[in-house]
């Protein structure tokens, strides 16, 4: 059962908004019907913020926002929360991954593109989609539910060198091997774990008694490796680099947020192609103090922002 209320909080809000919208300003007059992509509609907070300001700053220009996300109930619940405006034609809502975009466009001219990486808080926070163990949930973790293979079906066929790969690669786990050694004993037993909170006792029991209880949780950067592995996210990242962003016209400005360090070095990589891209943060922006008490879900965002040339 879809919740058809969000409470995902964007962030970072005012700083991507503003370039955005500002960005339309210096655009040619006559440029017809032009988009701006929301690559990741989430709880669809950006782009609420995206039309109002659009309408408060460029009520004269011929926008239109297009708003993809790849999971099914964040298009659902989208579809209900911004009925008006896509029958006012202010909006359009795709379901979709990064590789589609190009096709949601058309031949409109590309304006802005906005890419809001990871996971939303309506998808960490189901009992029912896998991305938590706070409570015991289906081993899932997929974002299209209707594509791909769920981790459950994954762990059943992976090898032990490259389990133990992926949670060093995205969680920079350094007990990788042993997570992974322990994980294919019990699957040569067949006791794999059957739930999220069952796999997170197990990550758990490899560490060391003290280890355990520091920190965060021990399984935090293992589930985050395994659903950065499970919904190919470094692959969806370089798609969105290597065919979307050089589709902007000239002038048309690009706001990347990504929460983990392998993301940020691919966006930062891709903004030094100078032929390309002018950047306008030589550092990324990072949530100051207030927005970091009134959502702590935005401490690790790092936003980078540049132009077409
Ligand atoms: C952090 S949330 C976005 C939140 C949104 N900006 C808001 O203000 O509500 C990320 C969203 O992007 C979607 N997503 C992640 N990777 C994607 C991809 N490769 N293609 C399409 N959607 C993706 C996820 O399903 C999730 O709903």
């Amino acid at each position: 059962m879809i919740g058809y209320v969000s409470h995902h909080i964007p962030i970072l809000l005012e700083p991507i908004t503003d370039f955005l919208v500002t960005g339309m300003e210096a655009l040619p007059e006559n440029l017809s019907q032009c988009i701006i992509l929301d690559c990741t509609l989430g709880g669809g907070g950006h782009t609420s913020a995206l039309l109002q300001r659009l309408q408060e700053k460029a009520p004269h220009r011929p926008v239109r926002v297009v708003g993809i996300d790849r999971d099914p109930e964040a298009i659902a619940r989208n579809r209900v929360k911004f009925e008006k405006e896509i029958s006012d034609g202010r909006l359009e809502v795709h379901h979709g991954s990064f590789s589609d975009a190009l096709r949601f466009a058309g031949d409109r001219p590309i304006v802005g593109l906005l890419a809001d990486l990871g996971i939303s808080s309506d998808q960490i926070d189901s009992e029912i989609r896998g991305f938590s163990f706070r409570f015991p949930a289906p081993l899932d973790m997929r974002m299209n539910t209707t594509r791909g293979i769920p981790l459950s079906d994954w762990l059943e066929g992976v090898g032990e060198t490259e389990l133990a790969d992926v949670l060093w690669k995205f969680g920079e786990e350094r007990l990788s091997r042993k997570i992974a050694r322990r994980l294919i004993d019990l699957r040569a037993k067949n006791a794999l774990p059957k739930d999220t909170s069952a796999l997170a006792e197990v990550i758990a029991s490899v560490f060391p008694p003290p280890m355990r209880y520091k920190g965060i949780h021990p399984a935090t950067r293992s589930f985050q490796a395994l659903r950065i592995e499970i919904n190919e996210e470094i692959r969806e990242l370089e798609t969105l680099i290597s065919k979307v962003f050089p589709a902007l016209v000239p002038g048309g400005r690009l706001a990347l947020l990504s929460f983990h360090s392998l993301e940020d070095r691919l966006v930062k990589e891709a903004f030094r192609t100078r032929e390309l891209y002018k950047i306008h943060t030589k550092k990324p922006l990072q949530a100051e103090d207030d927005e970091l008490a009134r959502n702590p879900r935005s401490r690790s965002a790092k936003l980078r922002l540049a132009e077409r040339i």
